[in-house]
């Protein structure tokens, strides 16, 4: 991974300090620059008072980590906190959620989103400022997106008046399996909003560097519950009963050829049986059988395909076999669909970035099997998320998400709020189709 030395940082730093110079010279009305704006931002984010604000925040939300739709108090500290910034918003949304606005009241409308869930996990990194709820933890780095984003809304504030439109922040409930964006979606929340931008951190990314990729980002993913009926008895009267053994493995074996005869190779596919349970007596046939699995595609069509099939080949196994199936996608915990960037709003996220921290520390991201219910918000409006780098080597080893070692570190909190406050006004600065006034 590059990284820079601090001659080329002072250089960059000139070069930007110069180019904005000249810009402000030759225009009349000068418009800032994104590298000037950028410089701006990060340096007020950066300053100790409001950085130390920050982390202050991060460390009270990971003491208590609170689980998917509990989020009251993680929701207070937001709602304390905008309510100190004079900031209005609409609670709760979702449950626990908040989404605050923030500039005209009026169109282009962009939101920026950060999710507020903890795990069910027990930390094991041994620190001032450890987890203080017995088997939850931050380890996904929810309480650092919630702490970005509420800089940003005091960046945002700050700038208030001068804002081309409107941004929405939205900080959801539930991102860990249960569909908080799909419900924040549901009440309406965000009928009125064009585009959408989320941060996640990424503890294999260096602080100060931020990457993603246009196109398929994360997969689509969902889970199913089978059971096959038939009806039990003597094992050594075949004849007398209805085997459901015999179609639970005929499906599962069909459920590989899924991926290997009716996809596109060239298409990125999982189906996974994860659980099989049946029986109790080596002599006597089973009355049923219950098996589970997860499945997952790079694209949300992929998704409901697999879907379909999956119905299809255990429904109709059970039925050449004499058997009943049921199909149960366990909708209550809605399937992911899949994260796709926006082409045009990426490269407005990627410009914004290099502005702000440097081309080089902008990097392209191969696409992963993981999933987000960002997603949900894709499927609505033009959507971008970046990942965020927390890791940094001479602090700790580096540990991944969902890891009961996970760290970040806090100097990726100012850079956060910064990217998130200059992609929105930017995005404002961009879409306002009013002339401007003067
Ligand atoms: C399957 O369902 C049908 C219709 O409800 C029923 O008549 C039949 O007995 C069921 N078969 C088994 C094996 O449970
Ligand atoms: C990494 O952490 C060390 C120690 O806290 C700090 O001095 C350094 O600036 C950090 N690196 C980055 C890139 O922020
Ligand atoms: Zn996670
Ligand atoms: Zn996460």
């Amino acid at each position: 991974m590059a990284s820079s030395s601090s001659s080329s940082v002072a250089q960059l730093f000139f070069s930007f300090f110069s180019i904005s110079t000249l810009l402000l010279l030759l225009l009349p009305f000068p418009s800032l620059s994104v590298a000037s704006l950028g410089d701006d931002l990060l340096g007020a984010a950066r300053e100790p008072e409001f950085a130390d604000w920050l982390t202050g925040i991060r460390r009270r939300i990971h003491q208590r980590p609170e689980l998917a739709f509990e989020e009251v108090k993680t929701s207070g500290l937001i709602r304390s906190e905008l309510d100190r910034l004079g900031i209005s918003y609409s609670w709760p949304v979702a449950r626990t959620g908040v989404v605050a606005s923030i500039g005209s009241g009026s169109a282009p409308v962009f939101s920026l989103r950060a999710d507020m869930d903890a795990l069910p996990l027990q930390e094991l990194v041994d620190w001032e400022f450890k987890s203080e709820e017995s088997g939850k933890m931050h380890a996904c780095g929810h309480d650092a997106h919630v702490t970005m984003l509420l800089g940003a809304a005091k960046l945002l504030q700050q700038r208030k008046n001068e804002l081309k439109g409107t941004v929405k922040l939205v900080f959801q409930p539930a991102e860990e399996g249960n569909a908080g964006a799909y419900h924040v979606l549901q009440e309406g929340a965000l009928e009125n909003v064009q585009a959408i931008f989320a941060l996640h951190v990424d503890p294999f990314l260096r602080t100060g560097v931020i990457a993603s990729r246009s196109g398929p980002l994360l997969a689509a993913s969902g889970r199913f519950l089978a059971t096959i009926k038939g009806k039990g008895g003597h094992a050594a009267a075949p004849h007398r009963v209805i085997d459901p053994v015999i179609p639970a493995s005929l499906a599962i074996l069909s459920l590989q050829q899924l991926v290997s005869r009716e996809s596109d190779p060239l298409e990125s596919k999982v189906i996974s049986v994860g659980f099989i349970r049946a029986g109790e007596a080596y002599n006597v046939i089973p009355e049923s059988v219950t098996f589970s699995g997860t499945f997952r595609s790079m694209t949300t069509e992929g998704l409901s395909y697999l879907m379909k099939r999956i119905k299809e080949i255990i429904e109709m196994q059970a039925a050449v076999h004499r058997c009943n199936a049921t199909v149960d996608f366990m909708e209550k915990l809605i399937p992911y669909p899949a994260t796709v960037n926006d082409e045009e709003l990426y490269a407005h996220v990627k410009a914004v970035g290099e502005g702000l921290l440097g081309e080089a520390n902008v990097q392209l991201r191969p696409p992963t099997m993981g999933a987000e219910d960002f997603s949900f918000y894709s499927q609505k409006m033009a959507s971008t998320m970046f990942f965020i780098g927390v890791g940094n080597e001479t602090m700790s080893p580096t540990h991944n998400l969902h890891s009961p070692y996970f760290v970040l570190d806090e100097k990726a909190l100012p850079v956060g709020a910064a990217l998130h406050a200059a992609v929105a006004i930017k995005y404002l600065d961009g879409h306002n189709k009013r002339p401007h006034k003067r």
